[in-house]
């Protein structure tokens, strides 16, 4: 079965049982400021599993792509990857445990859909501790459909608990699916959970069934939802009976054309067989970072750096397996090729990614010819050092002098037998940061990505001041992207010039009279035709389902959007514009607060 096969397979499954297909959606989140990328399926049905009600309904099916950088430097082994797709099925109040078990059993062991023997799985659950209770509900629900007890393991928080997303949220426990490979156990305590590769986790049912406020109680949820999620490139993995996810359709064509131009061979070399995972991996994840409806480009903060890490990276590798040439055009023709029916998207700024990824491909080669000579320069210095540490503040100016990024000065010393003081490195990178604006941005990440009073005051407010700005600057005004924190509101917007300061005055000023207004805040669920007709906003590049919640600010702003907002405006406050500035080409930024 291939990764498509699955994606159909799976939706055809919770379809049959009454849930609803949803798109998945943007790579990049929207109002949450604790991540940079959309870490999981769950991630965009936070207000829904909050208590929203969503306009698809109660029962949801869909495949959200995913970004997780957690690991980063894992990835070249068999089994990380940076991007994925994630498979999922939601239950918002409507079915729990018992039924949410049922179907991933049916689903997994089921002749007409995967078909896996009932041995090769086991499962663990949540022991309980002093916060919550044990998971006796699951562990019976996995028993009563034939799962000997021996194979149902009762683990720890650490283990069997999820979220929140944020630092509040919803979060409960959860029951993981495993899939044993058929290695032998490494040792006596080897269980579902175990690192050695013997049991790989391709579910994770989880069961919101708290939210944990900002003093780190839980409070049971008036509406307990489940929320699950399954790896699909490892899932096809084992389907295929592949040891490695790089095994698969999904890399394969690739790892065959580096084969064919290198003359190397996969498998023949561990170094080798490295840098070829991590030119796959990297290059699919960007691909999908810039292709994506909102877009991120290489840059110095935040996503974007993560991106520019991946692309330099990818080059890296490519000049130690002695490509001269990286082949964007041919490895994007390959992502293309294989998803572009699925996330049009990527199909649609082909060309753009490829342009986007030589464009810095180039900058990159530029960076690397000076930094390595400085390094050349450097090293009988350093190999001179007792400790064999290179001091963080050379580090620091290679980066901030020469561009070059810390994580391969690491590797240059690595090859040297030598390593970087990072935390010496850190703090000076700290201190450059807190003085340069991008820096002190990047500041405030970390904040809340909850649904508190504070964030949902601001949310209402982000819609008044688009409304404001398409009113006093023109309708050509678009919400580019919208970061809340506790603190303050952050709202990017297409516009080619700096805004003057009448401008900025009349924009704050419509936002207050709408506050004193008080004006009423409602929704209604129509088709996404209809609500467009109606002249609600949407947001351009965003996958909507075909039934929609649009919010009307009165008879001041409407905009289609999931969620949540107060009841009436005077709940805002106040509402402050600190600062307006660039944020790229053609879009502007405004920093403002409510009180
Ligand atoms: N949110 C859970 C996970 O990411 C299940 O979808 O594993």
């Amino acid at each position: 079965m291939t990764a498509n096969e699955l994606r159909a397979k799976y939706t055809d499954f919770f379809k049959l049982r009454a849930h609803a297909e949803i798109s998945g959606k943007s790579l990049i989140p929207e109002n949450d400021p604790t991540v940079l990328f959309t870490t999981a399926g769950m991630h965009p049905l936070v207000p829904y599993l909050m208590g929203e009600p969503h306009p698809a309904g109660k029962r949801l099916v869909g495949c959200q792509k995913c970004i997780r950088t957690g690991d980063i430097d894992s990835v070249g082994d068999a089994s990380h990857l940076t991007f994925f797709e994630m498979l999922g099925n939601w239950s918002l109040g409507d079915y729990f445990k018992k039924e949410s078990i049922r179907y991933s059993y049916e689903f997994l062991t089921k002749s007409e859909w995967l078909g896996i023997p009932l041995e090769r799985l086991s499962v663990t659950v949540f022991a309980g501790d002093g916060k919550a209770p044990r998971d006796g509900e699951s562990a019976a629900a996995w028993e009563s459909l034939g799962l000997p007890k021996e194979c149902i393991h009762f683990l720890p928080r650490e283990d069997n608990w999820w979220g929140p997303a944020g630092a509040t949220g919803p979060c409960g426990p959860d029951t993981e699916i495993f899939y044993d490979v058929g290695a032998p156990a490494c040792g006596s305590d080897c269980r579902p959970g175990c690192r050695c590769g013997k049991y790989l986790e391709i579910w994770n049912n989880v069961f919101m069934q708290y939210r944990k406020g900002a003093d780190g109680s839980y409070a049971p949820l008036a509406r307990p939802c489940v929320d699950t999620g399954m790896g699909v490139e490892r899932t096809v993995a084992i389907l295929q009976g592949k040891k490695s996810v790089y095994d698969t359709e999904v890399f394969r064509p690739v790892i065959g054309r580096i084969e064919q131009i290198t003359g190397k061979r996969y498998g023949a070399n561990a170094e080798d067989d490295r840098s070829i995972r991590v030119i796959c991996d990297h290059v699919r994840a960007a691909v999908f970072i810039i292709g994506d409806p909102k877009g991120v480009l290489p840059s110095n903060v935040g996503a974007g750096y993560v991106l520019r890490r991946l692309i330099r990276r990818a080059v890296r590798h490519a000049r130690k397996l002695g490509l001269a040439d990286i082949l964007f055009e041919e490895l994007t023709q390959g992502v293309v090729g294989l998803y572009g029916h699925y996330y049009p998207e990527i199909s649609e700024k082909k060309d753009f990614i490829v342009a986007e990824l030589m464009r810095e491909e180039n900058k990159f080669l530029e960076t690397l010819k000076k930094g390595e000579a400085e390094f050349e320069k450097l090293l009988p210095n350093l190999r001179k050092n007792p400790a064999r540490m290179i001091p963080g503040r050379v580090a620091f100016r290679l980066y901030d002098t020469f561009g070059f990024p810390v994580e391969l000065t690491e590797e240059f010393a690595g090859e040297n037998g030598l390593t970087v003081n990072r935390a010496e490195f850190d703090e000076a990178y700290k201190k450059h940061q807190e003085t340069s604006r991008a820096g002190s941005e990047q500041a405030f990440r970390g904040g809340l990505a909850d649904h508190s009073e504070i964030t949902t005051r601001y949310h209402t407010a982000t819609h008044l001041l688009h409304k404001a700005l398409r009113l006093v600057l023109g309708e050509h005004v678009a919400q580019k992207g919208s970061n809340i924190t506790a603190e303050r509101m952050r709202f990017d917007f297409s516009h080619p010039t700096a805004m003057t300061k009448e401008e900025i005055e009349r924009v704050e000023a419509l936002v207050t009279e709408q506050i004193r207004r008080d004006l009423p805040v409602t929704m209604t669920v129509v088709d996404l035709e209809e609500a467009k007709k109606s002249g609600a906003t949407a947001l351009f590049g965003e996958k909507y389902e075909a039934r929609v919640k649009v919010y009307a600010v009165g008879d001041f702003s409407k905009e289609v959007c999931g969620g949540p907002h107060v009841a009436h405006t005077g709940l805002i406050g106040s509402f402050k514009i600190q600062k307006e500035q660039s944020s790229s080409a053609g879009v502007r930024r405004i920093r403002a607060v409510i009180g």
